[in-house]
């Protein structure tokens, strides 16, 4: 390496003559920091003091000479480079000092100084190329092994990552054979329930409808009885038995109307229906009620709705007596309107007709919070109105399931103390279904 305060090379120059150590040095002391030394030992202490990068030595000297020096210093200072200085005679010498000095080159004497000042050069070029070859080793060396640390970490993080992933992976094995067992669980489990609740709709059906015949057995002998037992005690025991039997029925015809929607054999009959007709036999039938509460019973008809409609009519009448009933039994004063009034179509589709049934009343009405509930079966308004509630819960339901079986749709406003409309958009059916289940 160069001297760091004077940027120059540092050459011992050994030989026991004083004047050719004089020209050495007056040759090349501007080039290099020159050490002299006038034999082998001095040449030796020189060495292990100083910074120096090429040894040039004269063969020839008394003690000791040049190549024994070479091959001293070369175990203490192998990585100096090493010259020799001989006569042309010395051939021998120089096979030796090459093998056993290990020279970089033998120089023959006289020297001429520009050739000398060369192979000098070339010589610490030698010393400062196999120098930073042996940095770059070095750092090769530290990088290489660097690299195994990293390549055995890497080997060890990646058998560690596999053996993760190799349990997540048995994991996931285990958790989707554990999922689709429960699918399977939950597929049967609903093929299970569909079944039994289609047992029970097909046992409530006909239970239901096999009480019907004993007990309009019961209703016709009490109408008989009335006929007969025309004492006041007999007549007050008859109308319960009467008035029983007819809440009984309608519960049973409710309960049968139910189970069949549910189990989806419920068939509809459609006909050509006069609405103006129905609503006058409605009328009819109401109006004792009217009386008996001393209500308005209005009924109106928009003008230009056409004469016959395609309904079921037997369903129609059923939905009408729910709304209207529910309107008489939760309205204590006021009126009750049954109307078809014109409206814009209720959807911009052709599926509705531009006429709404409104049955209105100016009865208790209906919280927001429960208007959605009432229609679910055995629904009623929690809390108000008990004493009133005479029934099961179960006619808004099925009205419900009837008007989206005709395909039509209701819908309920109401504001609480001021009364209620239902309003029921007739599904526009232009031509007779031929048999609809
Ligand atoms: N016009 C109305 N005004 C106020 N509340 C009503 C009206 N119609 C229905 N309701 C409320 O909705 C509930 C459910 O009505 P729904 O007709 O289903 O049953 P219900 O009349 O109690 O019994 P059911 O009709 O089975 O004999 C009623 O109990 C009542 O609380
Ligand atoms: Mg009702």
């Amino acid at each position: 390496m160069q001297n760091i305060d004077t940027g120059k090379y540092g050459i011992l120059y050994v030989d026991d003559e004083p004047d050719n150590l004089t020209v050495f040095k007056a040759a090349f002391r501007r080039h290099y920091n020159i050490y002299l030394a006038n034999s082998a030992k001095e040449g030796m202490a020189v060495l292990n003091q100083s910074d120096i990068q090429l040894i040039i030595t004269d063969q020839r000297m008394p003690e000791i000479s040049g190549l024994e020096f070479l091959k001293t210093a070369v175990k203490k200072h192998p990585k100096i480079i090493r010259m020799i200085l001989t006569g042309y005679s010395d051939i021998d010498v120089v096979i030796r000092s090459i093998n056993q000095g290990r020279i970089y080159r033998y120089v023959t004497k006289p020297w001429d100084k520009n050739e000398l000042k060369m192979i000098i050069d070339n010589a610490l070029e030698t010393y400062s190329l196999k120098n930073e070859n042996r940095v770059l080793l070095k750092n090769l060396k530290k990088a290489n092994l660097k690299l195994e640390e990293y390549s055995a970490d890497l080997e060890q993080k990646v058998i560690e990552r596999t053996h993760v992933l190799e349990k997540n992976m048995a994991l996931l094995e285990r958790e989707i054979i554990e999922r689709k067992k429960a699918e399977q669980a939950i597929r049967e489990s609903e093929k299970a329930a569909a079944a039994a609740n289609e047992s029970k709709s097909k046992f409530l059906a006909r239970i239901s409808h096999d009480m019907r015949t004993p007990i309009s057995a019961i209703l016709g002998f009490t109408e008989l009885m009335q006929v007969k037992f025309v004492e006041e005690k007999f007549q007050i025991y008859l109308d319960a038995i009467s008035s029983s039997g007819e809440t009984l029925l309608s519960l049973v015809n409710d309960v049968l109307d139910i189970s069949r929607i549910e189990a989806g054999k419920l068939t509809l009959e459609y006909s050509y229906v006069d609405l103006r007709a129905i609503f006058n036999d409605i009328k009819q039938i109401f109006l004792w009620k009217v009386k008996d509460k001393g209500l308005n019973l209005k009924i109106e008809i928009d003008e230009t709705m056409p004469s016959k409609i395609i309904l079921d009519e037997a369903r129609l009448r059923q939905i009408l007596f729910n709304l209207l009933g529910n309107a008489f039994k939760f309205t204590e004063n006021g009126f009750i309107k049954l109307a078809v009034i014109k409206c814009d179509r209720h959807t911009s589709s052709d599926d509705y007709l531009d006429y709404v049934i409104s049955v209105q009343d100016s009865g208790c009405g209906i919280p927001k919070s429960q208007q959605k509930k009432i229609f679910g079966e055995y629904a009623q308004q929690k809390g108000r109105y008990k004493e009133k509630q005479s029934g099961t819960g179960l006619g808004l339901a099925i009205t419900k399931d009837l008007v989206e079986l005709m395909g039509c749709q209701i819908t309920l406003t109401s504001t609480v103390g001021m009364g209620s409309d239902f309003r029921i958009y007739l599904a526009n059916r232009t031509e007779l279904p031929e048999s609809v289940d």
